[in-house]
């Protein structure tokens, strides 16, 4: 029985507990988020942040190498032999000088967080790392998540290399190549649905509770804590002082809402004096927390958020069957499941939401291209939302800037290409009917938007998908039978 951790609803009307032997993606009372909590008192956290440092000498210990685990004590909700670790989180923070000045900054004031130096090359392996984690403490043997394309190749990565079976629900049409083929390569169960991710995502959760498969999008608390360490390497970057901006990019707002807990636990264990300030980028076609936020005032207000504006802008959506299109594929999401911890993230990190068009994205992918160590469209929204705060005299020429660059320039070569040609590369994603497969090819399943459908093209039993409780069993029975 873990006595440090627990899950809580954060609804303070309900503030039910559980514990972290439970599988959940939402409070079974009342249907709020969840988050991990953590009784400190009874945790060795370091005195101060730079105690840390001690670890970096232990290259060879896994948990002491990997960017995530090195910070263990601040997410201890796992014993370190439950740990799924595959070396996330070696990522960097470069001091971007050149494309500093170029936006009128002051000299050495903008960094850049290079998130897609991870092993699946975007941020979602910090959170993952800590979800598998969970998913081996549980015992589960299937674990599966809706996505843009980022999270099923973080999930495809770790499935593949901890001994789980991973299945993935994608949109149709809607990701882009360099992530679909990660999903497929490392042999996640592929599925296209007819559909936009916000169904995806419906659906994942309805199949996943039917079936029992673990959930790993970002409704799963588990998530977040592993994607805290974003901000313990920034701070690690810049000798343990916060900067005076973290800028992302918003989607599901995980990343965010993942942020300001981090600063939330730092700042009540006296280990940070203060937040840097939050700037959460939408994209202009997909700005469901920059409407909330900006036109109908929507605030945390203590964790009683009103109902009625979210309640009202969906409604809205569906009567005029609005669906979300911008060219940052990844965060093209109209209902973002982490608003309310957002905007919880807002007020502890006094944030400001603002949206950027597509042509402002892809000229502000091209800038960061430009200086070297390029970024995919999503990403680039973080300096796209800059420049624009910059010029509203939100951010000061002066400050301390980080941009999170979340994905690798590489994940959406057809964005870049397009870009700079005016040629589109990205073909349908139709198997070949004349297949020239290989031996172990995984090519994706078209199906339906409908669970029955869903169920079927998996495949999957409630009775093939027993918890096994026998920890890491990697594989090589998973694959099928191949004579070379
Ligand atoms: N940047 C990239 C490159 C992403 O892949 C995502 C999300 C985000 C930003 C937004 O992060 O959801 O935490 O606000 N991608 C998800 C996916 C949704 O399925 O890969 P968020």
């Amino acid at each position: 029985m873990n006595t440090i951790a627990h899950q809580r609803c954060t609804n303070p009307a309900c503030a039910t507990t559980y514990a972290v032997t439970q599988t959940l993606t939402s409070c079974a009372k009342c249907g709020e988020l969840l988050d991990i909590c953590y009784d400190w008192d009874k945790v060795r956290v370091p005195k101060h942040l730079r105690d840390f440092e001690s670890r970096w000498g232990h290259r060879r210990f896994p948990l002491d190498h990997s960017g995530v685990w090195r910070f263990r004590d601040l997410l201890p909700f796992a014993g370190d032999a439950m740990v799924c670790t595959i070396g996330e989180g070696q990522t960097f923070l470069q001091n971007a000088q050149c494309l500093g000045r170029q936006l009128g900054m002051w000299p050495g004031q903008l960094y850049l967080q290079y998130e897609g130096m991870n092993p699946s090359g975007s941020f979602k392996d910090n959170g993952m790392t800590a979800a598998f984690t969970h998913a081996r403490m549980v015992g589960a043997t299937h674990v599966a998540c809706a996505s843009t394309g980022n999270t099923s190749a973080s999930l495809a990565v770790y499935a593949a290399q901890c001994g789980f079976q991973g299945v993935v629900f994608i949109g149709s049409g809607k990701i882009a190549f360099g992530k679909l083929s990660q999903a497929l390569d490392y042999g996640a169960k592929t599925l296209q649905i007819a559909g936009d991710f916000d169904a995806c995502l419906r659906r994942v959760r309805e199949v996943s509770s039917q079936l029992g498969l673990y959930l790993m999008n970002s409704v799963n608390p588990f998530r977040l804590e592993g994607q805290k360490s974003i901000m313990y390497r920034i701070l690690e970057s810049l000798a343990w002082e916060a900067p005076d901006w973290i800028v992302v990019p918003g989607g599901n707002l995980g990343n965010c809402s993942a942020f300001g807990k981090a600063y939330m636990e730092l700042l009540e264990l006296g280990l940070v004096k203060r937040a840097p300030r939050l700037a959460i980028i939408n994209a202009q076609g997909a700005n469901t927390l920059h409407t909330l936020v900006n036109r109908d005032g929507l605030k945390w207000n203590n964790g009683h958020v009103d109902n009625a504006p979210i309640k009202n802008l969906y409604q809205q959506m569906d009567q005029s069957q609005y669906h979300p299109h911008t060219i940052a594929s990844a965060i093209e999401i109209s209902r973002p499941v982490n608003l309310k911890k957002a905007l919880r993230a807002l007020h502890v990190m006094n944030g400001v939401v603002t949206e950027v068009t597509d042509e402002e994205i892809l000229e502000a992918k091209a800038l960061v291209g430009r200086y070297g160590f390029g970024c995919e469209p999503a990403s680039a929204a973080t300096i796209a939302g800059l420049q624009q705060l910059l010029s509203r005299q939100i951010i000061g020429r002066q400050e301390r800037v980080v941009c999170i660059l979340t994905g690798h320039g590489l994940k959406d070569p057809d964005a870049t290409v397009h870009y700079h040609t005016g040629v589109k590369t990205k073909n349908a994603i139709q198997p070949a009917a004349e297949p020239t497969w290989g031996r172990i090819a995984n090519p994706p399943i078209q199906v339906a938007d409908d669970v029955e459908a869903i169920i079927r093209a998996l495949g999957i039993t409630q009775d093939t998908n027993k918890p096994t409780h026998k920890g890491y069993v990697p594989s090589p029975a998973d694959l099928p039978s191949v004579e070379y």
